[in-house]
């Protein structure tokens, strides 16, 4: 992931294949494991390296040509949208002090603007969040980016996976393969290849089996890219695992289902992913995204090769 100063001017990737236009990001969570540290403040806006997780995720869904972004939000989120929003006073007095690097860094995040917020009221799972940005989705497909996984710039996900909804008309999923012992903290697709087509057929979804249930050891990770069929879908799901409502089970049902808005397709990510989801997660994001950059990246590898030995 490059420096975020230096990216005042997008590149729009490709997606001219694409009628996505929009996307969801559900920040509405309650951030329990990494407690105390999101006591007071969202999970979403701890440090990576020096720009909070949340402002990668937007990023990437502008980049993708994704022009609406929704966040649902929640109880203690008001950080998100004051980060997200022009900072006056900090602003004016960066501009005296002359910082203009640090300026650019601080106008950045409003200039990624404007976004919309919808609140959750209740924790009643991902496929309740997504629920929630029903009226502002309306009638047209849609992008769902989860904030716990971050998704290197260099390697495209969610473009390819724009496209691939526009052609088949159904909804994505973006699948990696973990090893086994890893499935029950996902979601698990169940698949078969598509002939001359790089993505694949979805065949069934559970949501976090146990190893023995797992139907193959290929989990979605978050992103989505949804028809607007899965609003109806949510709508009736009941609720499952934790008792929440979940987003796998509505896709489950589409995945089954016939008609306009049916069959769940899959993209097979095999790039760059960090999933700052845990404690060993989020540190290693750091220190890989730390290691990469330009100004004080050969020094901290030079100190770990020490640190290690
Ligand atoms: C959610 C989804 C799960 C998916 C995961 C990806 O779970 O319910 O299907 O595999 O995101 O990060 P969560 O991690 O929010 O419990």
């Amino acid at each position: 992931m490059s420096h975020f100063i230096c990216k005042f001017i997008w590149v729009v990737h490709d997606s001219m294949g694409s009628t996505v236009r929009k996307a969801v990001i559900p920040v509405a969570g309650l951030g329990t494991r990494f407690l105390p540290a999101t006591k007071a403040m969202p999970k979403e806006m701890l440090p990576v390296v020096d720009a909070p997780a949340i402002q990668y995720v937007v990023e990437e869904a502008i980049k993708a040509g994704l022009s609406d972004v929704l966040l649902i939000t929640g109880r203690s989120k008001r950080a998100l949208e004051d980060h997200f929003d022009r900072a006056p006073d900090l602003e004016h007095a960066l501009e005296k002090k002359g910082d203009r690097a640090l300026l650019d860094a601080v106008q950045y995040s409003s200039a990624l603007g404007p976004l919309h917020y919808v609140r959750q009221g209740e924790p009643k799972g991902l496929g309740h969040a997504v629920l929630c940005g029903r009226q502002h989705v309306g009638d047209e497909p849609f992008a769902v980016l989860l904030g716990v996984d971050l998704i290197d710039d260099r390697d495209e996900l969610l473009a390819t996976m724009m496209e691939v909804q526009t052609r088949t008309g159904g909804s994505v999923v973006a699948l990696i393969e973990v090893d086994p012992f890893q499935i029950s903290a996902y979601g698990c697709a169940e698949i078969s290849a598509i002939e001359g087509e790089d993505y694949v057929q979805v065949n069934s979804l559970v949501e976090k089996p146990s190893i023995e249930d797992a139907p193959s050891n290929l989990a979605v990770i978050g992103r989505y890219v949804l028809h607007p069929a899965v609003f109806d879908a949510l709508e009736s799901t009941a609720p499952g695992r934790s008792g929440e409502i979940q987003l796998t089970d509505a896709l489950q049902r589409l995945a089954t289902a016939e008609g306009k808005g049916s069959g769940v397709f899959g993209v097979i990510f095999r790039g760059r992913r960090y999933d700052t989801g845990d404690k060993l997660g989020y540190l290693k994001a750091v220190i890989t995204l730390a290691s990469e950059r330009a100004e004080f990246g050969d020094d901290l590898k030079a100190w770990m090769k020490k640190f290690v030995s």
